[in-house]
C-alpha cells in the first residue's frame, strides 16, 4: 500500500474523536437556528481546512467542500455524518503551507501592512514527550529564532507579529516569546472557529482528544451564546501583538 495513503489513514482513524465533537457542536448549533448542518459545519468547524481546502473565504463553497456538503445532508444520522468525515479526511490531500516549516512554527504574512501571523502544530511527540515539554523549550526556541532570522531576511517591510490562540493561556508557551509579546495577550471581539486557535485545545500531543475538555464543551452548549459560540470553550483563544525588533533582539539576532 502507499505509504502516505496508510499514514493518512491512520491519523483518520486518530482524529475521529477530534472530528466527533466538531460535529456535535456543529449540530447542536444547526439544531438550535435551524440553519443547514453543513453551513455551520464550514464557519464553525475546521474540517474546511482540515480537509486541505484552505480557509474558508465566505465566497462560493469549493467543489471538494460542496460534495462533502451534499454526503453529509445525504446522512441519516450522527453515525454515518461521522463516518463520512473520517472518510472525506483519509482521502484527502495533505493541508497545503504558503510558507516553510521551521519545526513545530510556520508564518503566513497578513496584508496589506504586511504583518506576521504566527502558527503552531506539533511536530516533535514522537518521542512520547509533548512540543511544550520544558526539556524541549530550548528546540522550540531555536526554531522560533530560525524563522525569525528567515522572515527577517525575507520580509524587510514586516513590522509587527501577531499571534491568535488558545495556546497563549499556557505558560508551557508563552515562555517561548519575548516578554512583551507574551505579556501582550488580550481577549479579542471576535473568534473564527474555522481554524486551530480554539479548537486544538481539544488534542493531546497524541492527537487523542481530552476526555475533561470535550465534556466541558459539550456542557456548555446547553448556555451556548449564539452570537458569541467561541466562548463555549474552557479556554478563549486570546490575541498577542509586539513589534518585530522584539522577537530580533529576543531570539539574539540584533545586540539589545
Ligand atoms: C499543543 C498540544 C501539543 C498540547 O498537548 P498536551 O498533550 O497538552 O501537551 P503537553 O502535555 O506537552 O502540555 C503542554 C503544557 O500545557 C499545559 N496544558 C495543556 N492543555 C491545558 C489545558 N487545557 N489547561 C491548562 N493547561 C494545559 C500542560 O499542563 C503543559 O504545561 P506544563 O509543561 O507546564 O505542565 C496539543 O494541544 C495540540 O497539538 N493541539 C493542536 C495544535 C494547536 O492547538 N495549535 C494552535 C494553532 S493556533
Amino acid at each position: 500500500m502507499d505509504g502516505r495513503v496508510d499514514e493518512r489513514g491512520e491519523q483518520a482513524k486518530r482524529l475521529r474523536d477530534y472530528f466527533e465533537v466538531q460535529l456535535l457542536f456543529a449540530e447542536a448549533i444547526a439544531a438550535r437556528t435551524s440553519r443547514l448542518l453543513s453551513d455551520t459545519c464550514l464557519e464553525l468547524t475546521n474540517l474546511h481546512r482540515r480537509f486541505g481546502l484552505g480557509r474558508p473565504d465566505g465566497g462560493a463553497p469549493s467543489a471538494g467542500w460542496a460534495r462533502y456538503a451534499a454526503g453529509l445532508e445525504g446522512c441519516a444520522s450522527h453515525a454515518d455524518r461521522l463516518d463520512w468525515t473520517v472518510a472525506v479526511f483519509a482521502d484527502a490531500p495533505p493541508e497545503a503551507r504558503a510558507t516553510r516549516r521551521f519545526g513545530c512554527f510556520s508564518y503566513e504574512l497578513l496584508s496589506p501592512d504586511p504583518v506576521v501571523r504566527i502558527h503552531f502544530s506539533n511536530r516533535d511527540s514522537a518521542d512520547g514527550l509533548g512540543p511544550l515539554a520544558r526539556a524541549k523549550a530550548d528546540r522550540r526556541q531555536a526554531e522560533l529564532r530560525e524563522m525569525f532570522a528567515h522572515i527577517g531576511a525575507h520580509h524587510t517591510d514586516a513590522r509587527t507579529v501577531r499571534g491568535g490562540s488558545w495556546l497563549y493561556n499556557l505558560e508551557a508557551y508563552r515562555r517561548l516569546f519575548p516578554p512583551d509579546y507574551a505579556a501582550s495577550t488580550f481577549e479579542p471581539e471576535r473568534v473564527r472557529l474555522d481554524g486551530t486557535s480554539s479548537w486544538g485545545q481539544l488534542l493531546d500531543f497524541r492527537e487523542a482528544v481530552k476526555p475533561a475538555v470535550r465534556q466541558a464543551l459539550l456542557d456548555a452548549l446547553d448556555t451556548l451564546d449564539l452570537a458569541a459560540p467561541w466562548k463555549a470553550f474552557p479556554l478563549r483563544a486570546l490575541g498577542a501583538e509586539a513589534p518585530i525588533e522584539s522577537f530580533h533582539r529576543f531570539y539574539g539576532e540584533i545586540p539589545a
